[in-house]
C-alpha cells in the first residue's frame, strides 16, 4: 500500500468510527501531497470547512494560501490538516476530551506521510507536540520531537487580528522555508 491509498484507508475508517465526538457534523480529514515533506496541522474545522469537507478553506485559509506564495511553495505540495477533524460547534475551542479522541487518527496520519517538518498552527496542535510549549515564546523555533523536525507558527486567525502577529507568521514561514531548502 502506497501513501495515498494508506490515507484514503485511514480516511475510511475514521468515517465508520461511530465513537468519534462532534458527529453529525462532516470528516474533515485533511488534503495535500501525501508525499509532503512539510505537513501543516490547525485547530479544526470551522463552518465554510464542515460544508466544503476541507480544511483551511475560508479567511484563515485565504491567508495560509498567501503565505505559502509568499515563499513559493504550492499549497498541493503540502499536506493540510487538523488535530481535530469535525467542526466544534460555533466554532468554539476543542475540548481536551475530543482532542483525546482524535489523536489517534492524526498520529497514524503523521506516521502515513512521515513529513520532515511538521507546522503546527495555534496553541492546541503545538501541544500536541510540545505539551509545556508558549507559542508566543516558541513560535517559528524549531524542536526535535521523536525525530521529527517540529515548527509552532501562531494561527493563520490570530495573524487576521493583528499586523505584529502577522509580520512574525511571515517571517517564520520565510526562516522556514530557506531551513528547508538548505537543510537536506
Ligand atoms: N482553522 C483551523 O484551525 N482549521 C481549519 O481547517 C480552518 C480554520
Amino acid at each position: 500500500m502506497d501513501k495515498k491509498e494508506a490515507l484514503d484507508a485511514l480516511k475510511k475508517k475514521m468515517e465508520q468510527d461511530t465513537s468519534l465526538p462532534l458527529m453529525p457534523a462532516n470528516l474533515v480529514f485533511g488534503e495535500g501531497s501525501a508525499n509532503a515533506k512539510v505537513l501543516c496541522i490547525g485547530e479544526a474545522p470551522g463552518a465554510k470547512e464542515d460544508k466544503e469537507g476541507r480544511p483551511f478553506v475560508g479567511r484563515s485559509g485565504q491567508l495560509l494560501n498567501r503565505l505559502f506564495d509568499g515563499v513559493g511553495w504550492r499549497r498541493e505540495d503540502v499536506y493540510i490538516t487538523n488535530i481535530v477533524k469535525r467542526r466544534p460547534p460555533d466554532n468554539r475551542d476543542p475540548s481536551p476530551e475530543e482532542i483525546e479522541a482524535y489523536k489517534p487518527y492524526l498520529s497514524e496520519q503523521v506516521e502515513i506521510i512521515d513529513p520532515r517538518v511538521i507546522m503546527t498552527l495555534g496553541r492546541f496542535s503545538m501541544r500536541y507536540f510540545i505539551p509545556e510549549g508558549k507559542i508566543t515564546r516558541d513560535q517559528g523555533r524549531v524542536f526535535q520531537v521523536d525525530g521529527r523536525l517540529v515548527v509552532p507558527m501562531f494561527h493563520p486567525a490570530a495573524a487576521l487580528r493583528s499586523t505584529r502577529t502577522l509580520k512574525a507568521l511571515m517571517a517564520s514561514f520565510k526562516e522556514l522555508a530557506s531551513m528547508i531548502y538548505t537543510r537536506k
